[in-house]
């Protein structure tokens, strides 16, 4: 069966969609079979990829018994890439999600889906939402994008004991596969510093080596729902997302060597 992988942070506009967008793509050019799953009500994944906010073909749907589970999967052009919907995109059918459709259904499902693909990603909304408790209770390890910032490091450890109390409750195989520096400016000393302060601060394995920069490509990539790397100025940055999904693959191998629950925790937990 697939990875199924969180890609989550206590804070919104942080680069997840952007990090599983290319992430996606560039494990897919590896060769994987890859399955993005867009797990924010805005559809922030499904709109970056070029596809409208709202579908009506999707897990929510596929819980409700109107569609099939293959139904869920939209194909990319990209070869071994997929785009899975939730099919939620309204306020009242994360509730129904959970309170009709059940968690279990809804793991079984994204097990199912994961079972037909080496990586399932999952793009979470910002925060502990229940939506995000049922996604990530499905995921066998989490990313964090985190933007070198004061706020953001302070609020960082709400965020981590929710990953621990998800562990606790629902997911207790969940792991930590490192935060992803996201959003770098490197002209601001600041940010650096507060780098340099936390890869000092943590154990190494605590954070992925590769950086994403600030980069106002970015917004042309979104502006055209592609991933950033399809366009070929950019392939710095398209480098840096394949160095990326490189240090993914290593990091989520040695989580699942090192096993479940009996195992010592990661460093962050
Ligand atoms: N490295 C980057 N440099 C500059 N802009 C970026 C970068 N990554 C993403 N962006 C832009 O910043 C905005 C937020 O990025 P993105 O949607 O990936 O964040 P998010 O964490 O998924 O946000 P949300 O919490 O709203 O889902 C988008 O407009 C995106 O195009
Ligand atoms: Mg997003």
């Amino acid at each position: 069966m697939g990875r199924i992988i969180g890609i989550t942070s206590h804070l919104g506009g942080v680069g997840k969609t952007a990090a599983t967008l290319n992430i996606g793509m560039c494990l897919a050019t590896m060769g994987h079979s890859v399955l993005l799953l867009d797990g924010d009500p805005l559809a922030g994944l499904a709109l970056a990829a070029g596809l409208e906010r709202r579908s009506d073909r999707g897990l929510y749907q596929f819980l409700n018994g109107a569609i099939a589970l293959e139904d869920t999967i939209h194909a990319s052009r990209k070869n071994g890439l997929g785009l899975v919907r939730t099919g939620v995109t309204e306020p009242a059918h994360v509730h129904a999600l959970e309170r009709r459709t059940g968690w279990e259904r809804l793991w079984q499902a994204v097990r199912d889906l994961a079972g037909q693909c080496d990586y399932l990603l999952i793009d979470t909304g910002c925060g502990h939402s229940t939506l995000n408790t049922l996604l990530l209770g499905c995921a066998d390890s989490v990313v964090m994008p985190l933007p070198c910032r004061t706020l953001a490091v302070k609020s960082l450890p709400l965020f981590l004991r929710f990953l621990l109390r998800l562990r606790q409750t629902v997911q207790p195989d969940l792991r930590f596969a490192g935060a992803i520096f996201s959003m770098v400016d490197s002209l601001n000393p600041y940010e650096l510093e507060i780098m340099t302060d936390l890869r000092q601060g943590f154990p190494a394995a605590t954070f992925f080596s590769t950086v994403i920069p600030l980069d106002r490509a970015f917004e042309k990539a979104a502006a055209h729902g592609v991933p950033v790397g399809l366009f070929r100025e950019y392939d710095d940055l398209a480098r840096g997302y394949a160095d990326l999904a490189t240090e993914l693959v290593q990091r989520d191998r040695k989580l699942q060597h090192k096993g479940g629950s009996s195992e010592q925790p990661d460093p962050l937990f």
